[in-house]
């Protein structure tokens, strides 16, 4: 079996070098992959001295002031016993978990001084030292001279009487006491105690015990956990033994574990739990899924079970290897930061991304727990067996999982035609924030992701979903077939690119933004530009192409697929490309390209008549593609606001979801910018009108909507089509929403579809007062043993229209015996969502960051998610005034992985304002016209 490896020198004899440019890493990937696996690489020949970093001022020269490993030191095993205690000491009231760790390491360049990561842990003393050091080898090892913490750069610090010699091999031991908090990272506990369990990505593993704690310090560990009786232990290797042992007078029991793979820190897992599971194998693998014991017996891990056996062949052939380990575990954990966590071997999942209850679970549950594994098990390989070197190269191993959980989820559930939906759930997502000034590239400088709060900052939309969004036009203009074969040999020069690999894909991964491209269909002109969202935005960061991509360009004419163009410089002519009267371009087909596409009006108005006529002969995605574009377009100024509106008026004829759904994300933003003004009206009178034949459409389909419809698409704009014509005050919707809900209360049975449900407990409470709202909390506390149907109520509750309902629940977001500390910052943004509660959310945030800040400021994506929630109805001078005041006063407590989502709000609330002053009439004008037409 593969033994862990990651880009190495080997990768740069062949002219590679991590870090540098997105093919080469793609290559350097695909190369080591295919050529090495199996063999055992010294991870170690190559690594050069780390340089100073550029943006962290240090305090010091010192190497413990300094967040990067020295590299003189390697470890080569570990071997660790902790001891998780799920009641708390009886003096203290603290919950703790005992260590011990043995850790043999090689010296590779002499040197008098250990550091290794430890964070918040506290060390038993050997003759007044925090550890103890031996030799493995034939010299002896030299005495600890001093011992101490450092909390800054969170190593534990021992300086040497003499020095340790390159080529020998040394152990560190140590015993220690840590606290098991319910903070949701490194070794935690539940807020309610029925398990342990661990979150080591980034940083946390120097949490749990003393390690080297960077990604390319990979190791073998030997685990062993000791648990209370009636308790399972699981950790990445499979269980060797149980043993019943007694330890200061209790009975407890020891689970040894089978030493790992080679691996890094951040995959390592340990849990403990009463938890139930059920298993099957495949070709020898043996998969189980874990749960608390109620939801097991409700059947609800089956789905996930069911797709984890096909999903894990299906990657086995994409990655022409076998998975690299004999077991397969994945455990739903009540209280979990993110969505999901790729540890190698024992996947951890918040638990609504992995179980599945028919009577509780909407199909967007369904096709999230598909999707979730998908892209957990596209890490085993891509992440886990293969790593890379430093966390500056994050948005490849995330963009790469990201794009493959498409395809791993299709091939799971092969009706669903979920491939299509990158374009909503990336594409459109990440078009957002890559359209500012204040945007990033894909990937960083490695010295300048330094601190733990740096690195978290990388778990971000752009490594995520541009990640994935460019990954896919990669693997788009190579073929599928050649981006599979790691593009190892791949003969590119039968591909007729224009330009070496290398050259294109630079132009995508080392400048932020994308372009927008021009077509004249008048003149053949091709033409491209960098894409901002505010044309005035000032960009201050350097792009070493001067804001110009290499750009694949797949277009049709009046329907018909022509041959792909490549768009090589800033403006070009194509003979082609010029249409006569009767025809028409359309480009970016399907949405392939990272890029937006502006057209002469001739052409604009003959696609918005196509649409009008016969849109069908537009492929969906790019229906979408159109109406996203204009909107975006016009919100640059590129295009009129009236024109981007012009192109919602076939929707009377649409009855697909992903263009509806690209429609009232943009109509959202009208929602969020005018939902407070005279536009208000107009604009709701003009909308119900093209969601009326939509909502009667599947009233028809569903049987006076007492059913769901069978495709999965269908199924999707069935709730757009309920929550946007109740959202606009079609009677017959609230009526029948009412009506459901009015039923569940006085019955007590709920004969809501899981579908509905969302969006239909929403309506109620809003149009509801204290009765409904406290029935749905009352269910909510209640239905607290199905996450699933307690997440939807959660949701629900910020609907109400009640400011003092919604100040209530704000004050119940902070307190963990209300809300789930994992679910906090994200119910303060739904409350922010709705009209009523965004001041209301606003004021309770700026009140209390520093206590949010201290008390949720861990998570990686909830932070920037808080930020850009509560500011995303910006638009007023006031309103920017407040939000620069309230990053001036909260400098010192300082806004952590929501830093950058900061400075995309302000810039944000700057382009909002501009477009409201020059926007506000026209589209007043426009939907008053439209409403009152015919
Ligand atoms: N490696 C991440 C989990 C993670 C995120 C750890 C941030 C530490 C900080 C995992 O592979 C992941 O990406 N999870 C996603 C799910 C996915 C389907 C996008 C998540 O948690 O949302
Ligand atoms: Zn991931």
């Amino acid at each position: 079996m593969g033994k862990g490896f990651f880009i190495s020198k080997t990768v740069g004899i062949l002219g590679i070098i991590a870090g540098v440019g997105a093919l080469a890493t793609i290559i350097a990937l695909s190369v080591v992959y295919s050529q090495e696996k199996g063999k055992n690489n010294n991870q170690n020949e190559e690594q050069t001295t780390s340089k100073p970093p550029t943006t962290t001022p240090i305090p010091s020269n010192k190497p413990w002031d300094k967040y990067r490993l020295p590299k003189n030191l390697v470890p080569e095993t570990y071997n660790v016993t902790l001891w998780p205690r799920l009641t708390p000491d009886p003096t203290t009231g603290l919950y703790t978990f005992l260590g011990s760790s043995v850790v043999d390491f090689e010296c590779v360049e002499d040197t008098d001084l250990i550091l290794i990561h430890s964070n918040k842990l506290n060390y038993t003393e050997f003759e007044n030292q925090l550890a103890r050091l031996m030799s493995v080898s034939s010299v002896e090892a030299p005495a600890i001279k001093s011992s101490w913490l450092q909390g800054v750069t969170q190593y534990l610090v021992l300086e040497l009487d003499g020095t340790l010699k390159k080529g020998h091999k040394y152990r560190l031991y140590t015993e220690f006491i840590g606290e098991l908090a319910d903070d949701l990272g490194g070794f935690y506990r539940m807020y309610i105690v029925v398990m342990a369990t661990t979150q080591m990505q980034p940083t946390d593993a120097r949490k749990s015990f003393p390690c080297f704690d960077e990604p390319a310090m990979k190791a073998y560990f030997f685990i062993t956990l000791i648990h209370d009786r009636g308790t399972t232990a699981l950790s990445n290797g499979k269980d060797i033994e149980t043993t019943e042992i007694n330890h200061d007078g209790q009975d407890l029991l020891k689970t040894v574990f089978e030493r790992t793979e080679k691996m890094s820190t951040y995959l390592l897992a340990f849990i403990v739990s009463d938890y139930d599971s059920i298993g099957n194998s495949i070709d020898g693998v043996e998969i189980r899924i874990f749960a608390r014991r109620s939801a097991i017996a409700a059947g609800q891990g089956q789905y996930a079970l069911n797709k984890t056996g096909p999903i894990l062949k299906f990657f086995e052939q994409y990655y022409n290897a076998t998975y690299p380990l004999p077991k397969s575990d994945q455990i739903a954990i009540p209280d979990f930061n993110a969505g999901a966590m790729e540890n190698w071997g024992l996947i951890t999942y918040r638990e609504t991304a992995l179980l599945y209850d028919e009577a509780f679970s909407s199909n967007s549950n369904k096709e999230k727990i598909a999707t979730i594994i998908a892209h957990e098990l596209a890490h085993m390989w891509f992440g886990n067996l293969v790593t890379l070197r430093w966390w500056n190269d994050l948005w490849l191993n995330e963009g790469f999982a990201s794009y493959v959980e498409y395809l791993g989820a299709n091939n799971a559930e092969p009706e669903w035609n979920v491939t299509d939906l990158i374009v909503l759930g990336d594409i459109h997502r990440v078009f957002a924030i890559d359209a500012l000034a204040s945007s990033h590239p894909l990937s960083s400088k490695e010295e300048d992701i330094q601190t733990p709060a740096q690195i978290s900052e990388l778990f971000d939309a752009i490594s995520y979903s541009k990640g994935a969004s460019v990954l896919r036009m990669l693997s788009d203009f190579l073929t599928e077939d050649v981006f599979q074969l790691g593009l190892r040999a791949a003969d590119s020069s039968k591909l007729e690119l224009p330009d070496t690999l290398d050259n294109i894909m630079n132009t995508w991964v080392l400048q932020m933004g994308f372009p927008v491209v021009t077509i004249n269909t008048g003149t053949g002109s091709v033409s491209q530009q960098h894409f901002l969202l505010d044309p005035e935005a000032v960009v201050t960061t350097p792009s070493p192409f001067n804001y110009q991509w290499i750009i694949p360009i797949k277009w049709m004419m009046t329907g018909n697929m022509q041959n792909p163009l490549w768009l090589t410089s800033k403006s070009e002519t194509s003979e082609a490309m010029k249409a006569t009267q009767d025809q028409w371009v359309l480009a970016n087909v399907n949405m392939v390209g990272y890029y937006r596409v502006n057209y002469d009006d001739d052409n604009w108005a003959k696609l918005l008549d196509v649409l009008q006529s016969n849109h069908q002969l537009i492929p969906r995605i790019n229906r979408a593609q159109i109406l996203d574009d204009a909107f975006n377009l016009a919100r640059a100024k590129i295009i009129s606001t009236v024109q981007a509106l012009n192109t919602t008026k076939y929707l009377s004829n649409e009855r697909d979801y992903i263009p509806w759904k690209a429609a009232l994300n943009n109509l959202d933003f009208f929602y969020l910018m005018f939902d407070r003004s005279e536009v208000y009206g107009p604009m709701q009178d003009y909308l119900v009108k093209k969601v009326s034949p939509l909502f009667e459409y599947y009233k028809q389909m569903t049987d006076n909507s007492s059913k769901v419809p069978d495709g999965h698409m269908d199924q999707y704009n069935q709730v757009n089509a309920i929550s946007l014509a109740c959202r606009t005050g079609l009677e017959e919707c609230q009526n029948l929403v009412m009506t459901w809900f009015q039923e569940w209360m006085d019955t007590d049975t709920n004969r809501i579809h899981p579908n509905l449900r969302s969006t239909v407990y929403c309506n109620a409470i809003a149009a509801g007062g204290k009765k409904e709202w406290d029935f749905a909390w009352s269910q909510f506390i209640k239905n607290d043993s199905t996450a699933i149907e307690s997440d939807k109520l959660r949701y629900a509750l910020s609907c109400t229209k009640q400011p003092w309902l919604l100040n209530r629940y704000l004050e119940y977001t902070l307190d963990p015996d209300m809300i789930r500390k994992q679910d906090a910052t994200a119910t303060i943004v739904d409350i922010a969502s709705n009209v009523v509660g965004q001041s209301l959310a606003w004021d309770f945030v700026r009140a209390r960051w520093s206590y949010i800040f201290s008390q949720y400021g861990g998570g990686s994506f909830s932070f920037s998610n808080l930020v850009n929630g509560v500011t995303k109805r910006f638009s007023t001078e006031f309103e920017l005034q407040q939000l620069k005041q309230f990053k001036a006063d909260n400098s010192d407590v300082g806004f952590g992985s929501g830093t950058l989502a900061l400075d995309q709000s302000i810039e944000r609330t700057i382009a909002n304002i501009k477009w409201v002053e020059e926007n506000k009439e026209n589209v007043l004008d426009w939907f008053t016209t439209e409403a009152n037409a015919q």
